[in-house]
């Protein structure tokens, strides 16, 4: 059934080079089953295989998951511990999967804050699989948008103290490439379950003319079929940049 979906998307239009996707609904998912909320972290590890195996089949060359903000750091510690044991454990169980996949992996974010496992686990992840050539995959932890873009903003400041930059020079492409984000285009389409209509601070530089695409599904349950899902979508919109059509 998600191959005829497959089908379709190939012949229908362009597909997307970029994909971003906000994961919200674990703690629901979880409430709904009179689970503990780490649990439903836990199932939607098994949507994120999906996505990148959708990603995969679709030949989407990006895809960006916002997988821990820096909002985050503020829930309870247990929910914290869960977080980042999933983490290791998701990259521990993953790796080799992910390599043979061609997939190279990507952390963006506030990576001093993670504890020494997390780290040595991000670490690792991002030096086994680099050059891989068939998916780049970015995932957000310990990542702020304004924070990046704060950031970026102090890296032209500094560059133009150490006379590397004249004010004059700072553009748009100059800020982009002081961005986690600079090696990828902007998101073309950006995901987001559970129904809520909210950016939440994630790549709000970038996302400056995706595809908006929300869903009432929780994450647990999102399926690679819903990714093609998606994709039609994107294929019948009309992106104008700005500009009118033709
Ligand atoms: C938002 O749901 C989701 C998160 C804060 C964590 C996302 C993590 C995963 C999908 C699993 C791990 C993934 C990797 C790549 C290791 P929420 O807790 O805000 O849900 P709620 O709004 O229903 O409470």
């Amino acid at each position: 059934m998600s191959d005829d979906l497959l089908r379709r998307l190939k012949v229908h239009g362009s597909v997307p080079a970029h994909i971003a996707i906000i994961m919200d609904g674990n703690g629901r998912w979880a409430k709904g089953r009179a689970l503990p909320r780490p649990l439903g972290h836990h199932a939607g590890m098994r949507a994120v295989r999906e996505v990148i195996q959708g990603c995969l089949d679709a030949e989407v060359g990006v895809l960006t998951l916002f997988a821990f903000s820096q909002e985050n750091w503020q829930r309870p510690a247990v929910e914290i511990d869960a977080l980042m044991s999933l983490l290791e454990e998701y990259i521990a169980r993953e790796l080799d999967n992910l390599r043979s996949k061609r997939v190279t992996v990507c952390v963006l974010g506030d990576l001093g804050r993670l504890a020494p496992g997390a780290r040595q686990a991000v670490d690792r992840i991002m030096a086994d699989t680099a050059g891989g050539s068939d998916l780049a995959l970015n995932l957000c932890i310990s990542y702020s948008s304004r924070a990046e873009i704060a950031r970026a903003a102090r890296q032209l400041a500094e560059d133009a103290v150490a006379g590397r930059l004249v004010p004059a020079e700072i553009d748009e492409d100059a800020v982009a490439r002081r961005l986690y984000t600079a090696p990828w285009p902007d998101p073309d389409l950006l995901i987001r379950t559970s129904g809520e209509q909210r950016i939440s601070n994630f790549l709000l530089w970038q996302l400056a003319y995706a595809e908006l695409y929300v869903t009432p599904m929780l994450w647990p349950d999102f399926t690679r079929r819903d990714l093609f899902e998606a994709i039609l979508e994107f294929q019948r919109r009309e992106r104008r940049f700005g500009r009118v059509s033709v």
